[in-house]
Order: C-alpha cells, then sequence, then structure tokens
C-alpha cells in the first residue's frame, strides 16, 4: 500500500507539474470510508454534504459541529489509507477566531487531517487563525453550498469576467493564506481553468471542468445511491439504490414465503439437550403438540 499522503505533499501536486490527478470522494462513516479506501483514492472528504445525503436535509447548513465530529469519528476508526479533510459547517468559522480554532481543532481530534471551508477574503482571518494552529486548512471557491440563501439557489458561479477574476484574486488569497488546496465548484470550465493555473496548490473540481488538478464527488453520486436528482456534472458509475431496493424486496419476499431462515442459517442444540428439553432432537419442527403444551410459548 501506497504511504499515506501529507498536506505538504498534496500541496505540490500540480498536473502541470507531472503529478496526476488527485482523486477525493466524500465518506461519512466507517464502512463508506473503508471502500472509498480500497478504492485507492488519495482524499475522503467528510463533507456537509452530510446533511443532504446522510441526515434528509434540504441543503448543507443544518448540520453542525456535533454531527461533523460524529461523522469524521466514524470515518477514521476505520483506519482509511487516504488523507481525511474534514469540512467547518456553516457558522463554525463565522463568529470568532477563538471558536474557529477550537471547532477546527475537535475535528482534528476526532480524526481529521486537515479541515475545508468555503469562501474567500472574508474567511482570511480565520484561515489564518487556524494554520496557526497548526492545522491544515483546504479553501472551497465558486458554487459555496453554505451560502445557498445569499446566492439564492444553488448556481453556477463565475459566468462574468468580473465573477470570474474576483474567484481568480479569492483563490490566490486563499493559497497566499497558507490552504494546502483549494476545493472549486461550479463554475465554468475555463474558471476552471483561468484559476488552476493562478495558484501552485492543487485545485480538486467539482462541476469545474477536467483541467482542475483533480476531482471530487459524493460517495452517494458515484454509486447511484442518490438517485433523486443528478447534477449535470455527476457521472454514476454504479446503480447502488436500484441494487439495494432488489434485494430488500427478495428478503421480504423470502420471509413472506419462508423461504428465510434456511436450515444452515439457524442454531440449533445438540440431541442432548433438545431431548433434555423434551424436544426431538434436531431440527425441532414440527413439534409435537404435546411438546408446545408443556413450553406454554413458542
Ligand atoms: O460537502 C461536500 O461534499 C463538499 C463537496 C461537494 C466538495 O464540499
Amino acid at each position: 500500500m501506497a504511504s499515506k499522503l501529507t498536506a505538504p505533499v498534496i500541496a505540490a501536486r500540480k498536473v502541470r507539474n507531472g503529478c496526476d490527478p488527485l482523486v477525493m470522494v466524500t465518506a461519512y462513516d466507517a464502512p463508506g470510508a473503508r471502500m472509498v479506501s480500497e478504492s485507492g483514492a488519495d482524499l475522503i472528504l467528510v463533507g456537509d454534504s452530510l446533511a443532504m445525503v446522510v441526515l434528509g436535509y434540504e441543503d448543507t447548513m443544518q448540520v453542525t459541529v456535533d454531527d461533523m465530529v460524529h461523522h469524521t469519528a466514524a470515518v477514521a476508526r476505520a483506519k482509511p489509507s487516504c488523507f481525511v479533510v474534514a469540512d467547518l459547517p456553516w457558522l463554525s468559522y463565522h463568529v470568532s477566531e477563538a471558536d474557529t480554532v477550537n471547532n477546527a481543532a475537535r475535528l482534528i481530534r476526532a480524526g481529521a487531517q486537515a479541515v475545508k471551508l468555503e469562501g474567500g477574503l472574508e474567511r482570511i482571518r480565520m484561515i489564518e487563525a487556524i494554520i496557526e494552529a497548526e492545522i491544515p486548512v483546504m479553501g472551497h471557491l465558486g458554487l459555496t453550498p453554505q451560502s445557498v440563501l445569499a446566492m439564492g439557489g444553488f448556481k453556477v458561479q463565475g459566468k462574468s469576467t468580473n465573477a470570474a477574476m474576483r474567484i481568480q484574486s479569492q483563490a490566490k488569497a486563499l493559497a497566499h493564506a497558507g490552504c494546502f488546496a483549494i476545493v472549486l465548484e461550479g463554475v465554468p470550465n475555463e474558471v476552471g481553468k483561468l484559476i488552476t493555473d493562478s495558484v501552485d496548490v492543487p485545485t480538486i473540481g467539482i462541476g469545474a471542468g477536467p483541467d482542475c488538478d483533480g476531482q471530487v464527488l459524493v460517495f452517494h453520486d458515484v454509486l447511484g445511491i442518490e438517485d433523486r436528482f443528478k447534477p449535470k456534472f455527476v457521472r454514476r458509475y454504479g446503480a447502488l439504490k436500484a441494487q439495494g431496493v432488489e434485494a430488500l424486496a427478495a428478503f421480504a419476499a423470502d420471509v413472506r414465503s419462508r423461504a428465510f431462515p434456511a436450515d444452515d442459517e439457524c442454531y440449533h442444540l445438540s440431541d442432548a439437550e433438545a431431548e433434555a428439553l423434551g424436544l426431538y432432537g434436531s431440527p425441532v419442527i414440527p413439534r409435537p403438540p404435546d411438546v408446545e403444551d408443556q413450553l406454554g410459548v413458542w
């Protein structure tokens, strides 16, 4: 197994320098983390998309630091070989530097190796405070889901020259402040390339085109567990929702037809114990009526 990545190693992973693109996938629990790790991905993101794909909320603004700590710890317990980044949820890095650093530290103590937060120039002070506490920070620009109310919906960003240049200057500021990588979400390909070319740290795109230094997708989207809505940038590599429903329906049918459980899926008493209980060896079905009377219940 390749040795685990570190923030400084990731910071140097630019495709223009001949590096392979980074692969990041979200995970929210131990089985998911084991799957992502065994797939050979470079990074796991314990994303605040947790809110929407696992907890059933309409947007990411409902998720709390406690929720993120709980799920980060579950991911870390799987001991994935990937570098683990955890999202700082909305309002956990907006109020004061002390709160921000304490919240970031909770995610690190839960098992993350870095934290991610959304936003540009308005977040530089908090990013610097976290980095001063020796915690690596990944930035997130473009369509930042925690700004869904301010943006008026989940809308592609950077579509005008001014908007693209604003994201470019934010990316430069984040890199200058010390972010080791930047997620670029929901921007035109050309803007993805402009920003990737403008910074020395890797960009990891989601709906930001092929020129980023890596790509990230949500676990439930890649596997087709989430099948209600498919954003343009999602490619499904599985149909686990459909397979899961089919498997569960087969279980229900077997229970109802009594095909489940089969004898080799059952525990049995030894003949001696069965006999001591007045049963007739194993299997004990069908029971004679007098045995049912002796036991009183069944
Ligand atoms: O929360 C998340 O899953 C994310 C990715 C979409 C980048 O931030």
